[in-house]
C-alpha cells in the first residue's frame, strides 16, 4: 500500500477512537491507575464497572486531560493527545459528564443548552457572534429533545427533578456534535423509570458517537454497551461482552462477595 493511501485510510476513520497504553496515575504513593491498556473503536460503546475507588473517575480525568498520567500514552482518533490540555481534546470531539452536577440553576433548560452550543462553536470560530434566531438555537432544541426534556424546555434548572438535571447534563455534553463521550455514573441516584429513560436516550444516540459509561448498575450497563471493562484497585482485570462479564465467576464473586460496595 502506498503511503498516500495509508494516509487516506487513516483519515477516513480506521483509527481507534481511543487507545491507552501503559497508563498509570499516582497520587503520592497511591497508584490510582496502574498500567492501563484500553482500546475503544469508533462508535463503540463501552461500560467501565468497578468498586468505589477502583480508579474509574481518574481514568476519565486522564482521558480528558484534567489530570496528566504519570506514565503511558493516550491517543484520540489516532492522534497522541497525552500532554494536550483539556480544551484541545474538546476541540477534537471529546466530551464528558461529571459524577457531581455542575449546572447553572438560574437558567432555563433551553438557555443552558444554547449556551453550551454557543460555547463550543465559539471555541472553533472565535469571530462569529451568533444571534439567537440561528442554527445554534435549532441545535439546542434538537438536543433538548434528544434527552427527553422537551416538556421542561422553559423550566429553570432549579425546578427540575434530579433525574431531569442528569438528562440536561447529557444534553450539554452533546453540544457541538462530539465524536466520543465519557459518562461518569449518569444513572446514579435515578429511579427505575428514569433509568429506563436514560437507557433509551443512550441507545438513540447517533451510531457514530462512541462512549464510555461508568456504571455500577449491571442491568443498565448491559443494555447500553457492546463491551465491558472491569476495574479493581487501579487495574482493568477483565474485559468482554456484557453476557460474558455477567456470567464470569470472578465478577460474580466480587459483586456478591461484597467487593463492590456502593454508597
Ligand atoms: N485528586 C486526587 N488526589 C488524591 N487522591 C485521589 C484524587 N482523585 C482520586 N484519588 C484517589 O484515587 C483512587 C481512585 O479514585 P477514583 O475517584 O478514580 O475512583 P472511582 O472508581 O471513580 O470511585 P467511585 O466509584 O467512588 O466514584 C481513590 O483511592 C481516590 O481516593
Ligand atoms: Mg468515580
Amino acid at each position: 500500500m502506498s503511503l498516500q493511501s495509508a494516509d487516506r485510510l487513516s483519515a477516513s476513520g480506521t483509527d481507534n477512537a481511543l487507545e491507552l497504553k501503559g497508563v498509570s496515575r499516582y497520587f503520592g504513593a497511591l497508584a490510582a491507575l496502574q498500567d492501563i491498556d484500553l482500546t475503544v473503536k469508533p462508535g463503540e460503546r463501552r461500560a467501565v464497572l468497578g468498586s468505589n475507588g477502583a480508579g474509574k473517575t481518574t481514568l476519565f480525568n486522564c482521558i480528558t486531560g484534567d489530570f496528566l498520567p504519570t506514565t503511558g500514552s493516550i491517543r484520540l482518533f489516532g492522534e497522541d493527545v497525552t500532554r494536550f490540555p483539556p480544551h484541545e481534546r474538546i476541540r477534537r470531539g471529546l466530551r464528558r459528564t461529571y459524577q457531581i452536577s455542575l449546572l447553572f440553576g438560574n437558567l432555563s433548560v433551553i438557555d443552558n443548552v444554547y449556551l453550551a452550543c454557543r460555547g463550543v462553536s465559539r471555541a472553533r470560530f472565535s469571530l462569529i457572534r451568533p444571534s439567537r434566531n440561528d442554527s445554534l438555537m435549532q441545535s439546542a432544541h434538537d438536543l433538548v429533545r434528544a434527552v427527553h426534556l422537551d416538556d421542561a424546555s422553559a423550566s429553570m434548572v432549579s425546578e427540575l427533578s434530579y433525574g431531569q438535571q442528569r438528562q440536561l447534563e447529557i444534553a450539554l455534553a452533546l453540544a457541538g456534535a462530539p465524536r466520543f463521550i465519557l459518562f461518569d455514573e449518569p444513572a446514579a441516584g435515578l429511579s427505575p423509570a428514569e433509568r429506563q429513560d436514560l437507557i433509551r436516550i443512550l441507545n438513540d444516540l447517533p451510531n457514530h458517537m462512541g462512549y464510555i459509561i461508568i456504571e455500577h448498575d449491571m442491568d443498565v450497563a448491559l443494555r447500553v454497551c457492546q463491551r465491558v471493562s472491569m476495574m479493581h484497585n487501579g487495574r482493568i482485570f477483565k474485559e468482554g461482552r456484557p453476557e460474558e462479564i455477567e456470567a464470569d465467576p470472578e465478577v460474580q464473586e466480587l459483586y456478591l462477595g461484597g467487593g463492590f460496595s456502593h454508597g
